[in-house]
Parts: C-alpha cells; sequence; structure tokens
C-alpha cells in the first residue's frame, strides 16, 4: 500500500505550550485522509492539517452519518511511541459504520496509515506522563445530496491532538447527577455506536447538570429509569464490598475499550467481576450499608476518573474519596503503565510505533 504524504511546510509546533493543554483544541501539523467512492476507498493520504471543503449540501450536516474513535499514542522514548488496543479501536470503528449504514473501513489502510501520521507527528506527542496525543479517527457521509438514505461518497480523517487530563478536575473526584427528563440511548437505537449524534444530543443535559455543579450526566436506562447505563464520555464501574461491577452491554451502552481492559486485568487480579444491571436504588443503598467503597468511570479520554458524588432524585451520595481509591489509582497506575511502555504488556495491547523510520515522501 502506497500512503502519499505532503509534509507541511510550516509547523506549528512551536506555538504551542505543552505545560497548557486544554483537551482537543490543539491539532498536530498533519492529519489522514481517505475517499470513499464507488464502492472503494481510496489509498491513504498524510497532508497539512486545515481546512476541508464541501457544499451547504454536505449529506452528513442533514442526517447525521457520522462515527468517530477516541484513541491516544504514548511517548516511550525518543524512538518509541505506543497505541493502544489498535485493533479493537478498528472493529469498533467498523460496528459503529455498520450501524449507522456506512462502509468498513480497510484494516490495513487504518493501521499504516495510523503509524505513518504518528511517526511524522511524533514531536506532538507530549513527553509528560499522563499526557498523549489524541488521536481521532472519523468517517462521514460526504455526498452533497439531502436525499434521506444512505450516501454513497464519505470520507476517513484522522486528526491528533496534544492532551492533558480530560476533565477540568484532574484526579479530583467528579461529580454526577442522574437526569429526570432525558436519555441518552434507547434499546435498538444506535447506542452502542460511536455515533456523532449521541454526544450532540448529550449536550443540553450535560449543560443543564453542569448549571447545577456537576460534572458530568450519569445515564439511566431508557425504559424503567432505573439502571445505570454509563456517563457518555465513560463507563462507570462500583467496587461494591470485593466485587466490581459494571454496567453490561447490550445496546444501549458504549462498548469502551478502557472497559475491556479495567474488566480484564481485574479478573486477573482475582477480583470477582460483574457485568450486570445495577440500579441507581442499590448503588444508594449499598452506600448506606458502607459496602461501596469505589466508584470510578473508564474511557480513552477520561483514562480511569473517580467519581466522588451522585446525585438522584434529590438525594445525594458522596464517596470519602479525596482523590481517587486505592483500587482505582492501581488500575490508572497499571493501564498506564502499560501504555508508556512501563510495566509489561502480558496482553499485546500496545501497538509500537518506532519513529525515525518515517516513509519517504
Ligand atoms: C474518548 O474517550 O475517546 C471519547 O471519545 C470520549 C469523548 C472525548 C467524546
Amino acid at each position: 500500500m502506497k500512503i502519499k504524504i505532503t509534509k507541511t511546510d510550516q509547523s506549528k509546533i512551536s506555538d504551542i505550550d505543552f505545560e497548557k493543554l486544554e483537551f482537543g483544541r490543539v491539532f498536530s501539523d498533519h492529519m489522514l485522509e481517505m475517499v470513499y467512492q464507488d464502492g472503494s476507498w481510496s489509498e491513504p493520504e498524510i497532508k497539512p492539517y486545515g481546512p476541508i471543503s464541501f457544499e451547504p449540501s454536505l449529506h452528513a450536516l442533514h442526517y447525521g452519518q457520522s462515527v468517530f474513535e477516541g484513541m491516544k499514542a504514548y511517548y516511550v522514548d525518543d524512538k518509541q511511541i505506543n497505541l493502544f488496543r489498535l485493533d479493537d479501536h478498528y472493529e469498533r470503528l467498523n460496528n459503529s459504520a455498520r450501524r449507522l449504514s456506512m462502509p468498513d473501513m480497510d484494516k490495513e489502510a487504518f493501521i499504516r496509515g495510523l503509524e505513518e501520521l504518528v511517526k511524522l507527528d511524533h514531536e506532538w506527542v507530549p513527553k509528560k506522563h499522563g499526557h498523549a496525543l489524541y488521536v481521532r479517527p472519523f468517517m462521514f457521509a460526504s455526498e452533497q445530496y439531502i436525499a434521506a438514505k444512505a450516501a454513497k461518497k464519505y470520507r476517513f480523517y484522522v486528526i491528533t491532538s496534544p492532551v492533558a487530563a480530560y476533565y477540568n478536575e484532574g484526579f479530583n473526584p467528579v461529580k454526577l447527577t442522574t437526569s429526570e427528563n432525558f436519555v441518552r440511548a434507547v434499546p435498538g437505537g444506535t447506542g452502542e455506536a460511536k455515533a456523532a449524534g449521541n454526544y450532540g444530543g448529550s449536550f443540553l443535559p450535560a449543560k443543564k447538570a453542569q448549571e447545577n455543579g456537576y460534572t458530568q450526566v450519569l445515564w439511566l436506562d431508557a425504559i424503567e429509569h432505573k439502571y445505570v447505563e454509563e456517563v457518555g464520555t465513560m463507563n462507570i464501574f462500583f467496587l461494591i464490598g470485593d466485587t466490581l461491577v459494571t454496567p453490561k452491554l447490550g445496546g444501549t451502552v458504549l462498548p469502551g475499550i478502557t472497559r475491556r481492559s479495567v474488566l480484564a486485568l481485574a479478573k486477573e487480579w482475582g477480583v470477582k467481576v460483574e457485568e450486570r444491571r445495577v440500579s441507581i436504588d442499590e448503588v444508594f443503598e449499598t452506600h448506606k450499608t458502607g459496602e461501596l467503597k469505589e466508584i470510578f468511570g473508564a474511557g480513552t479520554a477520561a483514562v480511569i476518573a473517580p467519581v466522588g458524588l451522585i446525585h438522584h432524585n434529590g438525594n445525594t451520595i458522596t464517596l470519602d474519596q479525596e482523590k481517587i481509591g486505592p483500587f482505582a489509582k492501581k488500575m490508572f497506575d497499571t493501564i498506564t503503565g502499560i501504555q508508556y511502555g512501563k510495566l509489561e504488556d502480558k496482553h499485546g495491547w500496545t501497538h509500537p510505533v518506532q519513529v525515525g523510520s518515517e516513509v519517504s515522501v
């Protein structure tokens, strides 16, 4: 496979203050682009990051055929950058695309394209532990056609952004509230896809939550409004007694890749793990009895984020976690240890990219 690379003649890197990174605000010098038409994808092309031009009839803007992934590239040393669970992200991208009636991405193009992009922009990968280069692959309907049916043309891009912690709280516990009036996903809907519209629909409830002093919404199921699902930007875990409990997947919860890693590690540590329905009443009850030890979220952007407070229907529970509980801390240290190449990667989760071996232009 040939990857055409056009390098920028004016790097922006010296304008960036790597000590003050806001999530998703600045982007590296290059992006990857692929075009789908007549039933197949073009070869990947890497070009300077910059505007892309479409007419107002761009299909994705009207009907939301748009899906994305969230990954990170981690600095190991001057010669190596690690990507994490690349195959899982590739598979999830395709599952999302299929749900939105969009084409599968080619695996070799996805992997090679990402490798070359990260190699080319390796200086953008922050060196500080905890910081990373956020990698955002996304696909959208690029046909200039507003009939309400699946488009025939698509674009795929990968852009990257150096990031610090996702939440302003850092390791200070986030505060969650359930929502009385809104739901994130319904059975048979698009909740398990990483579809752009799932996020757009969550912004109004999130804004209301933030106006009331909460960081995010803790989504409950749409039917009974009783069972905990996820946070939208991360999956949720409860340490109840000695058991790690997380809502089961099944169509309305995003199958998080950090979620999968947390479950695998917990099982290896001999912790009892349950993927099942968890009612909000159970969360409040086990808090009352003292069995609820820790609550944390897990996601690519958020990594492991301790939850210190949950509000539901006028009642609030707070966890006595000054920063992060010992279980969540161990999980954070282990996952980031593997990601940054400091701990042995027994699972083959990391995908090392050797820098200094860029393909020629
Ligand atoms: C991620 O964790 O990568 C996400 O996609 C969540 C959010 C930033 C939208």
